[in-house]
């Protein structure tokens, strides 16, 4: 373990240091410069019982302690996730299907190691002591150790179905969690969002693009594509947290972190099902771009399916019960060989990792391109 950090500089300094753990040089990182962007934002606070008055500037406003703790944690949570995400996705560079996918992983891995920084950023220049200890804690935990905060970040990804699947469904939740604090009420947090959210949507479209090139390849049997929807997407659904959650209702009261529609919404909040809300909405999201996947596979073959809500749930009122993919409450014998059936099992992923070997396996962004994928 490192020493403490006391400054900036010796956060960036660690930084290196973890970098350099992780493999994030050389034609990894290019010359890429890292560095905290800001946009501006609406002056006001949106929601919450703050609504109309400034927003803060420094924790010195904040007008509780508490209030400043939540902000804090929420920080350090997203952050979390940044870094976890390139220690899952570290090993794939050598895979690469082609060179157009290789660059669109160093930019992915890139732009979340800024995200990490950017986060780090507001921790050390703001929190004082605790928000220090929080940055250097960011590049302590492990995806590989499995002591990253959230369970989508403790996964392994052992190839580019893998990574596919994950930029299109848990990139995509990292959209609903940077859109709801791009209204929040700490500024600084606010307006490092309209940045982070540009470069997501690349992510998002890689995922997007990948599974319908995929598809439309025509190599990857639609049962194993499944099952790595069924990996990832109940994990999704858990890192909108738990139902009724009181601290989604605090960040709301306090104005630090909005509903994912808070712009377009003219309907009171319901403060009592707002992680609800979230994953509603990312549900519905996830389907259609399921559907519009499924207009490529041929008539007469299986479709690809989104995973019933309370499957292989870990957090929220459907932890740890047997529900299976498509909805149906299971003996617990019986929802145990289900698992195994529809989660990816030791051969399934030797199968993917094999077809990483034959460069049919995914068809070319160009070839997507042309029919209008
Ligand atoms: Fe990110
Ligand atoms: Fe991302």
């Amino acid at each position: 373990m490192a020493a403490k950090v006391v400054t900036w500089q010796d956060w960036s300094d660690y930084f290196e240091a973890w970098k350099r753990e992780i493999g994030m040089v050389g034609e990894h990182v290019g010359d890429y410069r890292f560095e905290a962007r800001f946009d501006d934002v609406h002056p006001e606070i949106e929601f919450g019982d703050f609504r109309g008055a400034r927003k803060w500037e420094t924790v010195l406003e904040i007008p509780d302690q508490r209030i400043r703790d939540a902000c804090e944690y929420l920080i350090a949570v997203q952050g979390d996730t940044e870094f976890a995400s390139v220690e899952q996705q570290r090993a794939l560079y050598d895979t690469a299907p082609s060179d157009y996918d290789f660059q669109a992983l160093a930019r992915v891995n890139r732009e979340e190691m800024r995200h990490g920084y950017q986060m780090a950023y507001l921790l050390v220049h703001h929190f004082g002591e605790s928000g220090r200890r929080e940055a250097q804690k960011l590049l302590e935990r492990r995806a590989f150790k499995r002591s990253r905060l959230l369970g989508s970040f403790n996964e392994d990804v052992d190839n580019w179905i893998d990574f596919l699947v994950f930029t299109q469904f848990i990139d995509r939740d990292g959209k609903f969690q940077l859109k709801m604090l791009s209204r929040s009420a700490f500024a600084p947090l606010a307006r490092s969002m309209p940045p982070m959210l540009r470069e997501e949507s690349f992510h998002l479209g890689t995922g997007n693009d990948g599974i319908k090139r995929i598809v439309r390849a025509g190599k990857v049997p639609i049962g194993l594509l499944q099952k790595y929807f069924n990996k990832w997407l109940s994990t999704a659904y858990d890192l909108f947290g738990v139902d009724h959650s009181g601290s989604a209702q605090w960040a709301y009261v306090y104005g630090l972190k909005g509903r994912y529609d808070e712009g377009e919404n003219p309907a009171p909040a319901d403060r009592s099902q707002l992680n609800e809300h979230a994953r509603e909405l990312f549900v519905a999201e996830a389907r259609q771009l399921i559907e519009s996947a499924n207009r490529l596979i041929p008539e007469g073959q299986p479709k690809l399916t989104i995973p019933d809500i309370r499957f292989n749930r870990r957090i929220g009122g459907y932890a740890g019960q047997p529900w299976s993919v498509d909805g149906r409450l299971l003996p617990p014998e019986e929802h145990a060989r289900h698992l195994v059936l529809v989660l990816p099992q030791r051969a399934d992923i030797e199968l993917a990792n094999a077809f990483m070997k034959d460069p049919a396996w995914i068809a070319s962004k160009k070839a997507l391109d042309a029919v209008g994928g």
